[in-house]
């Protein structure tokens, strides 16, 4: 196990991506991570960037255990500055910050051939990408350079003996050309890491794991809903205890269309998992009745799911003798990471069902077979677990579903009309082979009428908002626009005005996120 300390870089991720697409596994911790606190002993150490200056007064350091622990450490960024700072040299501000592209020439070293081992395979001028307000203008004792650019003649340092490296550049973005090579070389050439985690080994320890924390005789509950994450968390459970594993899917009116009646097929009849349909529509949409504003839509959701979920779980427990003691959560490891970086939480996680009261009234233990995993990562074990394509593949869906997609009060027929709209707008995506490029897309029903002809007759009816974004994380997302894809919306436009009722007009969101967000509510 490699182990990065994340400072708070908008790279700290990636880095963890790259290290995993290696074959090796690693652990991303907050800087503040206490060295005696660790559950693993790692080969080797990443420090991340950060958007703090060493200097910063409240810049974050790490423990400084953590350059006596024997282990090959890489700096980046701020991690070497950190690392320079910690070890006596010294760290200034640059004159302009420099962010892009940079040349980065390679000394060698035949007397120290350990450190040259960074560079292994690498030679002449390797394209790397800066981005840095801060240099080291001194290496610290002990340190030698092995590599430069015009403007930082400490682009690359290491010290022999303890075998520690620091790069001023981001091998973990794709710019820096040679990157993953360079990653590769530290934790497997330096680190001397094994390239054996992969995802068929995590399926054969998870489902050991699983059976051996609930037991024999134990008994497992989890919500599901149609999405990818919730499907493979199933899925590895049903693989791991079969029917000790309960599947509820709360029906609560604002799904897509058919979708309960999918679900329980894909699932249950498919899959073999042990499901029970709770159809709670008629009160999630009463207690729906009147309400516009967006973030009380959310709340009546919330709170009416989990009210739902724990009678439901409270009847199955009952059914079973009392024997539930896990709760099942598809909890992803950006979210464990965002929960436990140093920062604290950030505002940008997307609203998850928190169903506490379950943990404390029926005093249930959670379980996360998933929270070590990165959403590709999830995709790739539904594969293995051997999940349908359509399933693995699935858009995202908001939990308050087309609730927060009915712009203004939701009704049943309202739902209808952009649950029709969406069906037809998701098959012809599908047909016309786009679906798997499109990061996310659905229809949305706005509270506007507009004027249209429909045969010698005016029309004044309801307008449909189409969006389709393309993005790697869901923070930002650009639009698609392609001329092909506009091709596509024109039949998609035309079948809706005709198939669906109420309907007159379609229109086409063209905003990127920032400023706007995916939803429109
Ligand atoms: P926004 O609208 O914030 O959406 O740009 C980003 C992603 O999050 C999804 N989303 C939600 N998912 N519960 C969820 O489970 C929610 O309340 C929620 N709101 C937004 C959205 O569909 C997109 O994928």
């Amino acid at each position: 196990t490699v182990l990065i300390l994340d400072f708070g870089s908008q790279y700290s991720h990636l880095i963890t991506r790259r290290i995993r697409e290696l074959g090796v596994y690693c652990e991303l911790l907050p800087c503040t991570q206490k060295m005696a606190d660790l559950h693993f002993k790692p080969k080797g150490i990443i420090l991340s960037g950060s958007p703090y200056s060493v200097y910063d007064k409240d810049a974050p350091r790490v423990d400084p255990a953590v350059f006596d622990a024997g282990v090959p450490i890489l700096g980046i960024c701020y991690g070497l500055q950190e690392m320079t700072t910690h070890m006596g040299g010294s760290v200034v501000a640059c004159d302009h910050r420099e962010y892009g592209h940079a040349m980065l020439t390679v000394a060698k070293h035949p007397d120290h051939p350990f450190i040259d081992k960074l560079f292994d395979g690498l030679s002449g001028d390797i394209q790397v990408w800066m981005s840095h307000g801060d240099q080291v203008s001194a290496a610290a004792p002990g340190f030698t350079v092995i590599a430069n650019t015009r403007t930082a003649p400490f682009a690359a340092v290491a010290h022999n003996e303890k075998h520690f490296f620091g790069i001023q550049f981001h091998p973990e973005v794709t710019h820096t050309v040679d990157g993953q090579a360079l990653l590769k070389n530290f934790v497997i050439g330096i680190c001397e890491c094994a390239a054996s985690w992969s995802m068929d080994s995590f399926v054969d320890k998870e489902i050991e794991r699983i059976r051996s924390i609930v037991g024999p005789n134990g008994r497992v509950i989890g919500a599901v809903s149609g999405g990818v994450d919730s499907s493979v968390a199933a899925k590895l459970m049903h693989e791991a205890i079969g029917d000790r594993f309960h599947a509820i899917l709360v029906d609560n009116g604002v799904m897509r269309l058919n979708e309960c009646a999918n679900v329980k097929k894909m699932l249950g009849e498919k899959m073999g998992i042990n499901i029970k349909i709770s159809d709670a529509s008629d009160l999630f949409l009463e207690r729906l009745k009147g309400v516009t504003d967006p973030e009380k839509k959310r709340k009546i959701i919330g709170n009416t799911f989990i009210e739902v979920f724990e009678a439901e779980a409270a009847l199955v427990d009952k059914e079973c003798g009392g024997n539930i003691e896990y709760l099942l959560q598809g909890t992803l490891y950006p979210d464990v990471i965002e929960s436990i970086s140093f920062k604290g939480p950030s505002a940008t996680i997307k609203t998850h069902h928190n169903v506490g009261g379950l943990l404390e009234d029926m005093k249930l233990k959670l379980i996360e077979p998933l929270r070590e995993l990165f959403k590709d990562e999830v995709r790739a074990l539904g594969k293995i677990l051997g999940l349908d394509d359509e399933l693995v593949w699935r858009h995202p869906f908001p939990g308050p579903g087309i609730a927060i997609r009915v712009l203004g009060e939701v009704t049943k027929e309202q739902v209808e009309i952009a649950r029709l709209a969406d069906n037809i707008y998701i098959e012809e995506i599908k047909k016309n082979g786009f679906y798997r490029q499109i990061s996310q897309a659905y229809a949305a029903l706005l509270p506007v009428k507009a004027v249209g002809v429909m045969g010698d007759k005016r029309t004044y009816e309801q307008v449909i908002a189409l969006r389709a974004v393309e993005t790697k994380d869901f923070m930002t997302a650009d639009i698609c626009a392609s001329a092909e894809w506009f091709v596509c919306l024109k039949r998609v436009s035309s079948r809706i005005i005709n198939e669906v009722k109420g309907v007159n007009r379609v229109v086409y969101d063209i905003s990127s996120k920032p400023p706007a967000t995916i939803e429109w509510e």
